[in-house]
């Protein structure tokens, strides 16, 4: 397990650009499954996640072709496929994504349950009511999805949760109903950009998809799709990672390559903390010339906070002149990393609705352990904050949804260094209480 060895307190400045979307790349190669003909995908990141879609999509017949410059080639080769293997979807949890287009292309798939994840509970029932809706036999023996269609047909879908849309749920769904006779309805649809841009993707390849970007998507389905070639877009949590980083340790840091119309509810919170931005539609330069300021927040579907920026925005709020409180409506429990934070002698406190940060003036390095995707970029961050070195293992999360993320922070001046750990990177780590503290 490869352990990143962090110098801080870290002074970022200069420009950095930002890779293609993991959550848009992913979607869009399982949606590849639909089409007859070749797809040339370009500015797909170099994250693990994407490794392990294109070793599953290999297994299920496709032939895969990773290019210099982020360009991927694909074309299926043996339609004859149907069966996800269990240790790939297990490792992934987007791969889950392949369910809609082999049902609709090849009319049966079998595909192992994604698991549960550290950051909550992850089912996957509006997934599975929302292909049933277009006529799929759908059952569920051990712990496999077994799924039949002869030909999907049109239907009328909610597909809105407890907790909002489901981003892959709509992705599935879609995907499955772009080739089923008729007009299909989906309601109650993520909005995510990402989905824009799979929606964009499945355009492209002549599906006929109206309502993209709003929470209604009227389909009608269509009988062949062909080839196509697309670019995806840029990745809008790793850019506000990289601004919550600049606004933690930075002099001017411009963040390049990335879409600002994606970015607006993080870039409010940014401004309100104390930042200053200057903001044009493909770059963004970030200053932070005083004291941080504390702010309440809720992470909610898109256009809100996204969830997978809140554990980033609770390290900035380590920092800040005062206390603040974040919540989840996306993910409730999406605090465990909490505990790792308070190795840093941050204090963050779990309440009934989600944490309370008591803001420091400083953090100190530690050894600490990541134990999801941004969760560890929240502690990585912290890293940034700290005086004195931090050693942060399970880097293998966070290869998983950033590009050589050490190296843009190497660019950016930050001395950061991949090491493998000489002995277990926390054997000698002084147990802290991991029970976060409940505040009522
Ligand atoms: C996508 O996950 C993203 N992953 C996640 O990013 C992101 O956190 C999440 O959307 C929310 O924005 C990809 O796009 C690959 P959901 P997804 O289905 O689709 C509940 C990252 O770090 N729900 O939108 O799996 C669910 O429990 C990852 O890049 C149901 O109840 O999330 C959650 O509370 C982490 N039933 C809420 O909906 C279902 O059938 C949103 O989940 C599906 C979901």
């Amino acid at each position: 397990m490869e352990v990143l060895c962090i110098e801080g307190p870290a002074r970022l400045r200069g420009e950095v650009a930002v890779s293609g979307a993991k959550n848009a790349a992913l979607p869009i190669m399982a949606a590849s499954l639909l089409a007859d003909g070749p797809i040339t995908l370009e500015r797909v990141p170099e994250v693990t996640d994407v490794t392990t879609l294109i070793e599953l999509l290999t297994h299920l017949g496709m032939r895969v072709l990773r290019l210099a410059d982020g360009v991927v080639r694909m074309e299926t080769i043996d339609p004859s496929r149907y069966r996800a293997t269990p240790d790939l979807v297990r490792r992934m949890r987007a791969s889950f994504c392949v369910l809609g287009p082999l049902l609709a292309r090849r009319g049966r798939a079998i595909v192992p349950l994604p698991g549960g994840c550290n950051i909550g509970a992850r089912p996957v029932d509006l997934h599975l009511k929302g292909l049933a809706a277009l006529g799929a036999d759908i059952r569920i023996s051990a712990g496999r999805v077994i799924a039949r269609a002869r030909r999907l047909r049109s239907a009328t879908i909610n597909l809105r949760g407890p907790h909002g849309p489901t981003v892959t749920g709509t992705a599935n769904v879609l995907c499955a109903s772009v080739l089923a006779k008729g007009n299909t309805i989906i309601a109650g649809a993520a909005t995510e950009p990402e989905i824009v841009d799979l929606g964009r993707f499945l355009i492209g390849l002549g599906a006929q998809i109206e309502g993209l970007g709003t929470d209604e998507l009227a389909i009608r389905g269509v009988d062949q799709l062909g080839p196509a070639r697309h670019r995806i877009i840029p990745d809008r949590i790793e850019a506000a990672t990289l601004l919550i980083a600049a606004a933690i340790s930075g002099d001017c840091v411009t963040v390049r390559d990335l879409n600002a119309e994606h970015l607006q509810a993080v870039l409010g919170v940014l401004s309100a903390v104390g930042c200053q931005l200057n903001v044009q539609h493909d770059r963004i330069r970030i200053d932070r010339p005083g004291r941080l300021l504390p702010i309440d927040i809720v992470a909610t579907p898109y256009p809100g906070i996204a969830s997978d920026v809140q554990p980033q925005l609770v390290t900035l709020l380590t920092l800040a002149d005062g206390t603040s409180s974040i919540s989840d409506e996306v993910f409730p429990n999406r605090f465990a990393y909490g505990s790792e934070l308070r190795r840093f002698g941050a204090s963050v406190r779990r309440t009934g609705r989600g944490v309370q940060v008591e803001g420091c003036s400083r953090l100190r390095g530690t050894q600490t352990l990541a134990h999801d995707l941004r969760g560890g970029a929240a502690l990585l961050l912290a890293g940034l904050a700290a005086e004195q070195t931090t050693l942060l293992g399970g880097m293998h999360h966070i290869d998983r949804g950033y590009q050589r993320f050490d190296e843009k922070l190497r660019q950016l001046g930050a001395h950061v260094e991949r090491r493998l750990p000489t002995c277990g990177p926390h054997a000698r780590l002084v147990p802290v209480d991991d029970r976060l503290e409940t505040v009522v």
